[in-house]
């Protein structure tokens, strides 16, 4: 298995294996990725760049489809969770 990397999402340092997705990322720090206009908490569903519920902003970023971009050291996550 590749070295572990380390992304920050909402602040938090979250480790994830190299290759990993933000998508996943995000899922394993146990959050979500954004909020619907109601206020539900949205989560990754195609993952494959259509549906658009991973959308998070990515170092500034706005929008950023999470499940189509791979997780980099130091990346800077910003969900719609808090
Ligand atoms: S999970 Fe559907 S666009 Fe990313």
């Amino acid at each position: 298995m590749p070295d572990p990397i380390t992304v920050r999402i909402d602040g938090q340092p979250v480790a994830v294996p190299a290759g990993s997705t933000v998508a996943v990322a995000v899922m394993l720090a146990g959050i979500a990725c954004r909020r619907s206009v109601t206020g539900e908490r949205r989560f990754p569903l195609c993952g494959m760049g259509i549906c658009l519920e991973c959308r998070v902003a990515i170092n500034g970023n706005q929008h950023c489809r999470s499940c189509q971009i791979l997780a980099r050291p130091g990346m800077e996550v910003i969900t719609d969770e808090l």
